[in-house]
């Protein structure tokens, strides 16, 4: 078998999403000799960096949102600014090209600054032997290798969950994937899980007219976010037409006369539904499967998630895991670039501590969600005595003029010391106002420095200033 010799690099990572990207980029930048290795093929077999983020997930999705909203708005929001617009029409090909054009734009300039940082990109699937081994296998001759490291940082990221009896075809049963590649918009469309993933999903969708029913297993509505904010974004986009069933658990699922027929089970029992196409967007799971030989014995706990200490160290010295691929804070892109980071940092001798806790999290839908820290819900059940101020987006001078009046902004205080301990916020372009939010809390701000901060006005951002301004007024709840 060809192999290099030992310690052929610094640093091998394996995955070139978000996090094995910005680790690679970050392990040059300090002088480490480095590869990145990655096996991502898109549709036409053309090599792709950015992971499932770039090319199935965040960012493709996200491009598709922004047309959506467009056409949506056409539709629908013209009139009130009384202008008037004729025969508006989606060609829904265009838009999937569109997106393909971008995400081969940002894979192109990924793959020139590893270039550009002297890092060797490696188009393969990789292995990994032992602590200072990886077994690769070219996607481009096939040709099989061994390379050699003093560091291994795994980063291969996390792909779509399969239901047992919903058996996806990508024409009309379809992952995350494939339902961002429909060449005709489905005239009934439904989406197992209500989740992250089928949220946004449903938001494209809905906005560019199937109709959409979301059947979510739970009998809550987005438990992960805080109450009064998903039942905020429940009553929102229920009124934009998502049929949203909740207690609703998809069973199993078939293909009749091109279309989909699927069962699914609630509180009342079971029901039948005949839709065009069917989303599943119920969770994701590490992609560890392949990752190591049996022999390396790389430890895994029992759904598949690579154990890490808090230094995304492996059990196996040298060898490190960040991303999807652990169990540490949630599955998203920038969670993994910070560890990314961190570990190339760690590597290097001069790493500070990630602050998982501060860690701010969006779902990009109409009106978008964004929070960070602790929800009213979980401080309250821990018994934290807490003060909540809150101000509505109907109130807020620039969502007025610009018609994009739904949702609020909420804070949450420690009651003993105004300690901002949570923000959460429902708004056109909430991913973007929760960043003054991160830096408070990550500052250890208080209402009060939030509501002494001068913002612009007119601003969104006068909305944040204006629901700390509302704890000076001592609403306790
Ligand atoms: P999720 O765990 O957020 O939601 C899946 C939902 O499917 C759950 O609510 C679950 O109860 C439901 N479900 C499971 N089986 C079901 C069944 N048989 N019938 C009905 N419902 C069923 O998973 P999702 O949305 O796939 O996202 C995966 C991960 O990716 C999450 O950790 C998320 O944070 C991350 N992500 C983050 C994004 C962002 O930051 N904007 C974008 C995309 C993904």
């Amino acid at each position: 078998m060809p192999h290099k010799s030992t310690n052929d690099y610094d640093v091998i990572v394996v995955g070139a999403g978000p996090a094995g990207f910005a680790s690679a980029i970050r392990c040059a930048q300090l002088g480490l000799k480095t590869a990145c290795i990655d096996n991502w093929l898109n549709k036409s077999g053309q090599s792709r960096l950015g992971g499932a983020h770039l090319n199935t997930g965040g960012i493709a999705s996200m491009t598709l949102l922004e047309s959506a909203k467009i056409y949506h708005q056409l539709n629908h929001d013209l009139a009130m600014h009384g202008i008037h617009a004729e025969a508006i029409s989606v060609n829904l090909p265009q838009l999937i090209q569109r997106k393909d054009k971008i995400i081969a734009d940002i894979s192109h300039n990924m793959a020139s600054s590893l270039a550009h940082h002297g890092i060797d990109h490696i188009q393969a699937n990789a292995r990994l032997l032992n602590a200072q081994q990886v077994e690769v296998i070219s996607t481009v001759n096939q040709s099989l290798s061994i390379l050699c490291a003093k560091h291994i940082i795994l980063s291969t990221g996390s792909s779509p969950i399969k239901l047992d009896k919903v058996q996806v075809d990508r024409e009309y049963i379809l992952d995350s994937i494939s339902a961002l590649n429909l060449q005709v918009i489905p005239k009934k469309l439904a989406i197992v899980g209500a989740g992250v993933v089928g949220l946004e999903l449903a938001s494209i969708w809905n906005r560019l007219g199937a109709k959409t029913i979301l059947l979510e297993a739970q009998e809550d509505f987005l438990s992960v976010v805080d109450q009064q904010i998903s039942g905020e974004a429940y009553r929102i986009y229920t009124q934009q037409g998502m049929d949203i069933r909740l207690g609703a658990r998809v069973i199993s699922a078939k293909i009749v006369n091109k279309k989909v027929s699927l069962d699914y089970q609630d509180q009342d029992g079971t029901h039948s539904l005949r839709v065009d196409k069917l989303i599943v967007a119920c969770g994701r799971k590490p992609n560890s499967m392949l990752l190591a030989a049996p022999e390396a014995n790389l430890l895994l706990d029992e759904n598949g998630y690579v154990y890490v200490d808090n230094n995304c160290r492996t059990n196996l010295p040298g060898v490190y895991a960040i991303g999807d691929l652990t169990l540490h804070g949630p599955m998203l892109a920038h969670k993994g670039i910070e560890e990314g980071v961190f570990v190339a940092e760690f590597i290097a001798g001069q790493c500070m501590p990630i602050h998982y806790e501060n860690l701010p999290s969006v779902i990009y839908t109409g009106p978008e969600i964004a929070w960070v820290g602790q929800t009213e819900q979980d401080l309250r059940a821990a018994g934290v005595a807490i003060k909540v101020g809150s101000f509505p987006l109907n109130k807020n001078v620039r969502a007025l003029a610009t018609g994009k009046t739904d949702g609020m902004v909420k804070i949450i205080t420690s009651a003993a010391n105004d300690k901002i301990l949570g923000v959460h916020i429902i708004s056109t372009l909430a991913s973007e106002l929760i960043a003054e939010a991160v830096l408070a809390i990550e500052f250890s701000a208080s209402s009060e420095d939030l509501s002494r901060t001068i913002h612009a006005r007119p601003t969104l951002s006068e909305a944040i200033h204006d629901a700390a301004f509302s704890l000076k007024q001592g609403l306790m709840r």
